[in-house]
């Protein structure tokens, strides 16, 4: 890995590093100062072939070298003004590090394994830092993270503790594409172009949040979005707070710097300790927005393995259908009409435990509700699967509620402050996880459940944010990272039930899409973008959620017209087509859907159940966007067989084509333009140079508004 050969303006280098990816390479350089590392190139797989596009920009007597080199990671104190990476102090004395460069740590396993080890340390202040970067094979996703010790004999306290910083040069300005939302709008995606100065999001919510998805993609602004336009992205693998700071500098260097929020400002990190930021996962592609977004989805697809390719099952689930009345003869009789149009999974959702009449009650004890299944609970089920159904279960672990049992029994097991009154929001409060015992009983509780009843499908929900967030009896400063704890909890649940019940698929939600973030989605199987099922807002939102994280995880409804949010009128075909560009799910009351409703929804489960392995093996295109009259997803099938095509008229809904006689169309991508495709369902051919630049002809009507064409290769 190491290529001492080539020489960074003129400094006689430490060492040159070169990472490869599948399609790109990532050149690292510590130059003869030994000061830091700092990326020499980034790109298509030989772009480090020249000098580097990164050197030698805005240094000037007021910028010190460390400010305008493109630093990979760099501590306060070598990087006064620009802001940094690390800010460290050791109570009583100067804040900052001026750490040097110690050598490579690689082993040969790490280098084996894509894994290169940059270390530095600082003998004065007594800390030892090493910049880790892991390629994943087959992918363009570079995995980046620190790993600090504290080799002195008293405690460090950490202001700022970055994954990593990652830069990019935009000599026309830097165009940020971020997804931005709130509860029920999430994911939706927005763009600015910065030429100088800073933009920020983040999290303090204790969760990835609603507000901004820890993600970014970063172009240059001289350049539009298109197939072939150079993309750079970030996604942090965490599900805590956050921050993303990116700032263009005189250099005209972007520079994105991601990590965790600590939610006591300070991170302590005790004599002979060491802590490991979470993972920044850094991604390039040559193709655009649309071209990042199938980088992330291959990555989540690889990192998945054979997880990964197990069909997600139709579910249906009855949360929109019967809400908190939930009770055997309501579940049985959705779940027979759901098992007759060809579901295969039933989830219970929220309301199937004692004492839950509404969602001001009943969190923590986790009893089935003897009054709604008299029977017993395990009869039910049973009932459920005999219709052919596997069974899912909603819970709520991190939750408890004021009359409980287990609040009762533990009120210090719930985050609050001494003499200050607890929030109670959505009539809850907020379990502390990141307390062993609560670990230990949320994953008793958990055991218990996939034990007594056959479960093959978990939907993990978190509802509110912490508040008040300290410990009764145990003020700071306080040995324990809150944050980190309840993430690291949080994640250790999440793999225990991996191993313990690999048969059991995990749905990861936080009232909607406020915890989808690369850890969780690495540690569940599927997520819920949002509680929005509203067709048309749907659509918005799973188009943002598509550029960041890949259809199979991503969980979507059809549910009833007119919706909750988004009252717009749109046909079940619509709303079909909308559900299928994921993990399809049914979530209307459909004990009240007609007979034609019901044939048709037969119809379309029948048709996803063929096309399953496409959605979520195929190679994506994103084309267009719901802002467009059209737009749809291109789904290549992995064999190259055929195309798979939905198509949403997402414009005026006139009952006629959009101009009389013109049907709109939708240029497709990635074909091959000398061959020929036989569209399904009509017969019709196109030759590929058609439907790469004529585009498919969509005549929208109103009761045709969406669908799912099927191109064949022949
Ligand atoms: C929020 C989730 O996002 C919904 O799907 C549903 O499970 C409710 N919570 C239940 O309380």
């Amino acid at each position: 890995m190491t290529d001492p050969t080539v020489r960074p303006r003129g400094l006689e280098p430490r060492g040159r590093w070169t990472l490869r990816t599948a399609r790109t390479s990532y050149t690292v350089e510590v130059p003869g100062h030994g000061g830091w590392a700092e990326l020499s190139s980034w790109g298509p797989t030989g772009v480090e072939d020249g000098p580097s596009p990164l050197a030698g920009h805005g240094r000037t007597p007021f910028r010190t070298a460390a400010d305008a080199a493109p630093a990979e990671y760099l501590p306060y104190g070598l990087r006064p003004f620009a802001g940094a990476e690390l800010d460290v102090r050791r109570p009583g004395a100067e804040r900052g590090s001026w750490w040097t460069f110690a050598g490579e740590r690689s082993t040969a396993a790490d280098l084996e394994a894509g894994e290169l080890r940059l270390a530095f340390t600082d003998a004065v202040l007594g800390l030892d830092a090493v910049l880790c970067y892991r390629t994943v094979p087959g992918t363009d996703v570079i995995r980046r993270r620190v790993e600090l010790t504290n080799t002195g004999d008293s405690a460090l306290m950490l202001a700022r503790l970055d994954s990593a910083a990652v830069n990019v040069p935009v000599p026309g300005g830097a165009r940020l594409t971020y997804l931005v939302g709130q509860w029920a709008q999430e994911f939706q995606l927005k763009q600015i172009e910065i030429e100088r100065g800073g933009f920020g999001i983040g999290s303090t919510q204790g969760v990835s949040g609603h507000d901004y998805a820890p993600w970014l993609a970063v172009q240059d602004a001289a350049e539009a979005d298109g197939p072939v336009t150079p993309t750079w992205g970030v996604s942090l693998a965490w599900s805590g707070s956050w921050h993303l700071d990116a700032q263009v500098d005189a250099g005209e260097l972007l520079r994105v710097r991601v990590g965790r929020e600590p939610h006591e400002g300070e991170v302590l990190l005790p004599a002979g300790g060491s802590l490991t930021t979470p993972e920044l996962l850094v991604a390039f592609s040559p193709e655009g927005l649309d071209g990042l977004a199938r980088v992330w989805h291959e990555h989540e697809r690889i990192e998945a393995g054979p997880r990964g390719l197990r069909p997600r099952p139709v579910l249906y689930n009855s949360w929109e259908a019967t809400g908190f009345d939930v009770d055997r003869d309501s579940q049985l009789a959705l779940a027979r009409v759901a098992a007759s149009i060809g579901a295969e999974l039933f989830v219970v959702d929220d309301g199937w435990f004692a004492g839950r009449p509404d969602d001001t009650a009943g969190l923590g004890d986790w009893e089935p509700d003897p009054a709604a299944f008299p029977g017993g609970f395990g009869a039910f089920i049973e009932q459920v699967r005999g219709l052919g159904l596997d069974f899912g279960l909603w819970v709520e672990p991190e939750a408890v509620s004021p009359g409980s049992r287990l609040l009762a029994e533990h009120p210090d097991w719930v985050y609050a402050i001494d003499g200050r009154p607890a929030t109670l929001i959505r009539g809850q409060l907020a379990l502390d996880l990141g307390r062993d015992e609560v670990r230990e009983y949320v994953q008793a509780m958990l055991d218990r459940l996939l034990r007594e009843y056959p479960i093959g499908y978990l939907k993990w929900d978190m509802n509110r944010p912490p508040t008040e967030r300290g410990r009764l009896g145990d003020p700071p400063p306080r040995a324990v990272d809150l944050d980190a704890a309840h993430v690291a909890n949080y994640h250790r649940i999440l793999s225990t039930l991996r191993e313990r019940y690999p048969h059991v698929l995990v749905e990861g939600c936080a009232g909607g899409g406020g915890r989808a973030d690369a850890a969780a989605v690495a540690r569940t199987d599927v997520v819920w973008p949002s509680d929005n099922t509203g067709p048309q807002d749907r659509l918005a939102i799973q188009y943002g959620f598509l550029h960041a994280h890949a259809p199979h995880v991503m969980s979507s409804w059809v549910t009833d017209a007119a919706g909750f949010f988004d009252t717009r009128p749109r046909s079940l075909r619509f709303r079909f087509v909308t559900a299928m560009a994921g993990a399809l799910g049914i979530g209307a009351d459909i004990r009240s859907w007609t007979a034609e409703q019901r044939a048709q929804a037969a119809e379309w489960i029948a048709e996803y159940k063929g096309l399953r392995g496409t959605l979520h093996q195929g190679e994506v295109h994103l084309i267009g966007s719901p802002q467009d009259d059209t737009c749809g997803v291109q789904y290549s099938a992995p064999d190259g067989s055929h195309e798979l095509v939905l198509a949403w008229n997402s414009g005026a809904l006139a009952g006629l084509p959009l101009v009389p006689g013109r049907p709109d169309r939708l240029r497709l991508r990635g074909l091959d333009p000398a061959a020929q495709y036989r569209d399904e369902a009509t017969g019709t051919r196109y030759s590929g140079a058609h439907l790469l630049h004529a585009g498919l002809p969509c005549p929208w009507s109103a009761e045709y508004d969406a669908d799912a064409v099927v191109l064949r290769r022949c």
